[in-house]
């Protein structure tokens, strides 16, 4: 019954009201009517649902949408149904008008509303003759740092607004695909590289969406973990690792928050494309997970009628015209993408033919049509109040782009800067002076506003601290006449000077939309030609040096690491992330991001090392479950820095753990520990809890997150923070069983501030 929870429950009240104005004229449904209004819980609507009858069942709101749906699709015609299945433009599913059936009109994300065009074939927001502006929110790695499901949920919620808002029913996102290595150029879009806290905050996501009444898409199932050669790149991943590290975001996003729509990916799994294939659509997500919204395809993803909808994969997109220009582009078959494959004509031949039984068609059209009546979408269409980017949006934007920078050193206490002292600031990079709000690709948003670096810094300096700004280097590509060795020896010259003659230097640094995004890989993990050498410059000429990360992926540090003092990756921030930057230089804000990802040292270092980006368009994930640390702290590779790892201005100190191994699966908190605030700020520090696997018979990871808590403390505060566990928490799955298995026996819980800093820890017998 969840689908009755929140502001679909206001709209189903609403409804109810519309169906008693119906009653003054229709008598026959006065008695139902009153009783409705006299309902005040959600139980007695429900019985009214089961009892009433109606001439046209699909159109009362009071129906079950399986009863409507049920209605609804024994008065559509064979080609009507086979519509269905495909969009009607770019970003819009087909509607049957005959039976007011709406499209569902779709936009990218995740990190915000993306500008759509009508139904035209253009979506790049900055080609988009319709300028669509919203809240550009931060990256999924930089939300994932924030370890903060709550707010990720409010962002899903403001993100449905603002859907809502601009008319639109469908948001693509959320991105959960782990980041399997260093390189893909979208690990900015997804939660980072573990699986338990990518399926907190994809479960969070969708919630948040679904409250909205609008529909998101889980992307992108499954395992889409590289650009390379994406249309026709062949992944072979075991079963235990596709369950313990790339299916169990999905899982939860299903299990736990009931999401409307998944989206399957380009790439192929064991020999299948994921739009038809059957084990993962059908095996896994729909029966192992228990499935039941619809599945649309990635764009331009499909390569056959009959095989991808018998796989269970429900809507292609695009259609119409739109997939026609698509299709005619050189790239399009270049890159080996597909689509027109379920257009009603080929469809309704296939099911002529016998090659889909009309059962089949039926239970995909099904799939759609409960969505759009689950939803709220076929009761309610969404109004474009056009009312965007409010303070309340904003302010959610904020939060992530602060509480997501992750402070990775503070030598000799550099920051916070004390304004008192602080009397001028050279404020260097090609990141500095322009807003890098996100990476490249379909997650991108136009913002009405961005606050660069230099904006944030000079608006909290204040008018007494001198701000010289130095470009330093140009971002590669981006105005040739600045790459060559000449104009950088220039450029780095004017910042060395800059620095010189200042208090401090800040040097922003990083990557742009055009070195990391969708459809193409990062080239190199080290920072863009030219930024290294920046850096080594500035940092001889003013030892207090602050390196800021304005990147998605990780990168090379050890040419300058050790002569720096303080390092910040702030990731993308989205529109207002050089203000969150600003507010952590001068401690209006305490740092409490957490890495979401290991950094390697070298991408030499990293566990897909010489397994990517595979050969003859394969790829062998055969490092397994050995993802992120579970490679890192099992194979004892010392990384740069560690899953997890972040610094505050503050210090804490955990005490007092205590394990109950009886109330595993119970309703009890099987773990409490005390985290102190031993410093003089306020802050907020991230609780991990990991499993450590004593006695498997089988090959485990050193440790394993299951549970964390960012806690704000106030100075000298201590809170006792409680830890639910399951059996699921500490099982494997078994190959062999099909299953997830826990063994019982001895466990260690470990609990600390980053997977190499663990602070207490003690046993856990699992009976
Ligand atoms: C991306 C998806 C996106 C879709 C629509 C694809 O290229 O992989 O993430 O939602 O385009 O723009």
């Amino acid at each position: 019954m969840n689908y009755l929870l929140g502001s679909e429950f206001m709209r189903r009240i609403s409804n109810a009201l519309v169906v008693f104005v119906d009653a003054l004229v229709e008598p026959s449904r006065l008695s139902l009517a009153v009783a409705v209004l006299l309902a005040v819980g959600i139980a007695p609507m429900v019985v009214a649902q089961a009892a009433h009858t109606s001439a046209t069942p699909y159109k009362d709101p009071l129906m079950t949408p399986e009863k409507r749906v049920a209605d609804l699709l024994s008065r559509m015609m064979l080609e009507e149904k086979a519509t269905m299945l495909a969009g009607s433009g770019w970003m819009e599913s087909g509607a049957i008008e005959r039976l007011g059936i709406p499209a569902i009109k779709m936009a990218d994300g995740p990190m915000g509303v993306r500008a759509w065009y009508g139904s035209s074939a253009i979506t790049n927001a900055t080609n988009a003759a319709t300028v669509v502006t919203s809240t550009s929110f931060p990256s999924g790695e930089t939300m994932a740092a924030t370890w903060d499901p709550e707010l990720v949920q409010r962002e899903g919620q403001v993100i449905g607004q603002e859907v809502k808002a601009l008319g639109r029913d469908m948001i693509l996102g959320p991105t959960v695909n782990i980041n399997r290595q260093p390189l893909w150029g979208r690990n900015f879009e997804g939660y980072g590289e573990d699986p338990y806290l990518t399926s907190r905050l994809a479960v969070a996501y969708v919630r948040g969406v679904q409250s909205e009444g609008v529909i998101p898409s889980v992307k992108h199932f499954a395992a889409n973990n590289e650009e390379y050669e994406r249309h026709r790149i062949d992944e072979q991943i075991d079963d235990r690792t596709l369950h313990e590290i790339y299916l169990p975001a999905f899982k939860a996003a299903v299990e736990e928050a009931d999401a409307w729509s998944v989206m399957s990916a380009y790439n192929l799994v064991n020999g299948v494309h994921c739009a038809e294939n059957e084990y993962l659509l059908n095996d896994v997500l729909r029966k192992e997970f228990g499935f039941n919204g619809f599945v649309v395809s990635d764009w331009g993803s499909t390569y056959s009628t009959a095989a991808t909808v018998n796989a269970g994969m429900d809507l292609e997109m695009p259609g119409g015209e739109p997939m026609r220009k698509f299709l005619a582009r050189p790239e399009t078959l270049e890159s080996g993408g597909g689509a027109g494959w379920l257009t009603t004509d080929k469809v309704v031949a296939a099911v002529k033919a016998g090659e889909i039984s009309e059962a089949t068609l039926n239970r995909n059209v099904e799939r759609i049509l409960r969505v759009i009546f689950v939803s709220g979408l076929f009761d309610s269409p969404h109004v474009a109040s056009g009312i965007v980017d409010t303070p309340e949006q904003r302010a959610v934007a904020l939060q992530g782009a602060t509480e997501g920078i992750v402070l990775l050193k503070n030598g000799g206490a550099l920051l916070p800067f004390d304004a008192k002292k602080i009397h001028s600031i050279a404020l260097i990079g090609p990141n500095a002076g322009v807003a890098r709000t996100g990476g490249g690709g379909s997650s991108l948003v136009r913002p009405k506003q961005a606050i660069t670096p230099e904006e944030g810094i000079r608006d909290v300096a204040g008018s007494d601290v001198k701000v010289t700004y130095a470009l330093g280097v140009g971002m590669e590509g981006e105005k040739p006449e600045l790459d060559g060795t000449e104009a950088r020896a220039k450029l780095r010259k004017e910042a060395a000077d800059a620095a010189a003659q200042s208090d401090v230097a800040i040097v922003v640094v990083g990557r742009y939309p055009k070195l990391e995004g969708e459809s193409f890989d990062v080239a190199t993990m080290d920072l863009p030609p030219g930024q290294d050498e920046l850096i080594q410059a500035v940092e001889a000429a003013n030892p207090r040096t602050i390196v800021v990360l304005n990147t998605g992926d990780p990168v090379t540090m050890t040419r300058w690491i050790e002569k720096t003092p303080a390092i910040l990756f702030m990731g993308y921030g989205g529109q207002e992330g050089g203000k969150a930057l600003a507010n952590i230089l001068f401690g209006v804000a305490n740092p409490s991001g957490k890495l979401p990802v290991t950094m390697p040292k070298h991408f030499e270092d990293s566990p897909a090392y010489g397994l990517y980006p595979g050969e003859h368009l394969k790829v062998n994930y055969a490092e397994g479950i050995y993802v992120g640390y579970r490679y890192f702290d099992t194979k004892k590779v010392e990384p740069q820095f560690p899953f997890g790892f972040g610094l505050s201005y503050t210090s804490f100190e955990y005490s007092g753990l205590d394990v109950h191994s009886s109330r595993v699966g119970s309703k009890e908190p099987a773990v409490t520990v005390t985290v102190k605030n031993t410093g003089a700020s306020a802050g907020a520090e991230v609780v991990e809890l990991y499993i450590h696997d004593g006695h498997s018979q089988i090959d485990r990871p050193e440790r394993e997150l299951k549970g964390f808590r960012r806690v704000e403390l106030k100075p000298g505060e201590s809170r006792l923070v409680e830890f639910w566990l399951t059996r699921q928490d500490f099982s494997y799955w078994s190959a062999e069983k099909k299953n997830w298995v826990a063994e019982p026996g001895a466990f260690e819980v470990q609990i600390g501030g980053s997977s190499r800093n663990i602070q207490v820890r003690a046993p856990l017998e699992l009976k």
